[in-house]
């Protein structure tokens, strides 16, 4: 078996569930991490043999397979495109960076040199949502008509809630539509098989000032401040994205993306209509997916070798009735992806950087219709 070696930048939230995730798989090694802050303690503490402040030193001596990249999106467009140009696939967290001229860049970097080149949709991964995606290819829902839902969070609510997501300079110009809503319209489109074709946005920020820790935070992070420690700076970022959709089959939607919503921590919504059926996929309830019936009882199929559809059985780890989750999801990711080095021209459900560029267009085109308040077109890519 060949043994892939791979090296993550950025050790902060996501980047030590990569870590964690990533040999889970068996056929990869982590050779070394790189982080601006503590990377010899974080190197020790997870097992990792070598570790870097600097991602270009870790790419110029590891040898490395596969670079995972988990850092603040400003930072993503640098580590790829060198991580390219020295001949090293990549595993980028979304979204793909912070612009549609550097998602373009890097798609034609991506071509070029035929390496992996991915982005970490990990939602696909969930069976359910797989299994949905191809029962509305078999025709089972009938033709689609709505497409709507929501992704909330709550971990931003308060005004010393702080993350480098809430600046501009570091996320881009939107924040909840590329940090969280990236990821329902990626999933939308990927499960019903259906373009977005145009966007009507309505934005707001309930916090145009915050409390910023002096220091660095990590996402998620629970620590305590005190008043002194904190400064006050302006937020140039939505909190709240109400959005329209028009798909290329004439189907319409909405989708409410937030970080605001109380006791929400993580709760992705997505509702298909279609004209025999409805389907419905909740993150809080992934292993399993309603659909609904008009003129009979609802059903609730749970995940399990028997009741998904054929082409999702490769995605199921466990037998019925063992939960497999977020950490799960991330491992079907990675394994779609690993499975492509060498190759990429095989089939598969991984999100690309051509998927990475459309997202950054809908971001754009969500951006520029909230400022003019109205529909905006988006160009087919
Ligand atoms: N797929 C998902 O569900 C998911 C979930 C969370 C985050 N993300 C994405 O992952 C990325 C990181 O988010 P996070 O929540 O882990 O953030 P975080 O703030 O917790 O961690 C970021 C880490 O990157 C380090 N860092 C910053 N600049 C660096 C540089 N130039 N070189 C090396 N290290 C550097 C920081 O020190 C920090 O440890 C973002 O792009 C985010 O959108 C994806």
């Amino acid at each position: 078996m060949r043994i892939f070696r791979a090296g993550v930048v950025g050790t902060g939230f996501i980047g030590q569930v990569h870590i964690e995730t990533v040999r889970r798989l068996g056929n990869v090694e982590v050779v070394a991490l790189t982080d601006k802050f503590n990377a010899k303690e974080t190197a020790e503490a997870l097992n990792v043999p070598n570790h870097f402040s600097n991602y270009k030193e870790m790419i110029d001596t590891m040898n490395l397979d596969m670079v995972h990249i988990c850092t603040p999106n400003n930072t993503h467009f640098d580590i790829a495109m060198y991580a390219m140009e020295h001949g090293v696939n990549v595993l980028c967290e979304k979204p793909m960076c912070t612009t549609t001229e550097e998602a373009k860049l890097l798609v034609a970097k991506s071509k070029e040199t035929g390496l992996v080149a991915a982005i970490n949709f990990h939602n696909r991964f969930y069976p359910m949502n797989n299994h949905l995606k191809n029962v509305i290819k078999d025709g089972d829902l009938g033709d689609i008509f709505s497409i709507t839902g929501s992704y909330t969070q709550d971990w931003l609510l308060f005004n010393t809630d702080y993350s480098w997501r809430l600046n501009s300079s570091e996320s881009g110009k939107t924040r909840a539509v590329a940090d969280i809503g990236s990821h329902w319209m990626d999933l939308a489109e990927y499960v019903t098989g259906q373009k977005i074709v145009a966007v009507n946005a309505d934005f707001s920020t309930i916090h145009k000032n915050r409390k910023k820790p002096k220091g660095i935070v990590l996402a998620y992070s629970d620590n305590q401040y005190k008043e002194e420690d904190y400064e006050d700076v302006p937020i140039d970022t939505e909190d709240n994205a109400n959005v329209m959709f028009r798909f290329s089959n004439g189907a319409k939607g909405s989708a409410f993306f937030s970080q605001v919503i109380a006791g929400k921590s993580v709760a992705i919504n997505l509702l298909v209509g279609g004209y025999k059926k409805s389907a419905e996929w909740n993150s809080e309830k992934c292993n399993a997916l309603t659909i609904g019936n008009r003129d009979s009882y609802n059903e609730v199929l749970e995940k399990g070798i028997t009741t998904v559809h054929p082409n999702t059985k490769p995605l199921i780890a466990y037998p019925f009735g063992h939960l497999e989750g977020f950490p799960d999801a991330f491992k079907q990711s990675f394994k779609s992806v690993y499975s492509s080095i060498g190759n990429t021209t095989i089939e598969h459900d991984y999100a690309t950087f051509k998927d990475g560029l459309r997202e950054m267009i809908l971001c754009e085109k969500i951006y520029e219709s909230n400022q003019v308040q109205g529909w905006v077109d988006v160009p087919n890519a």
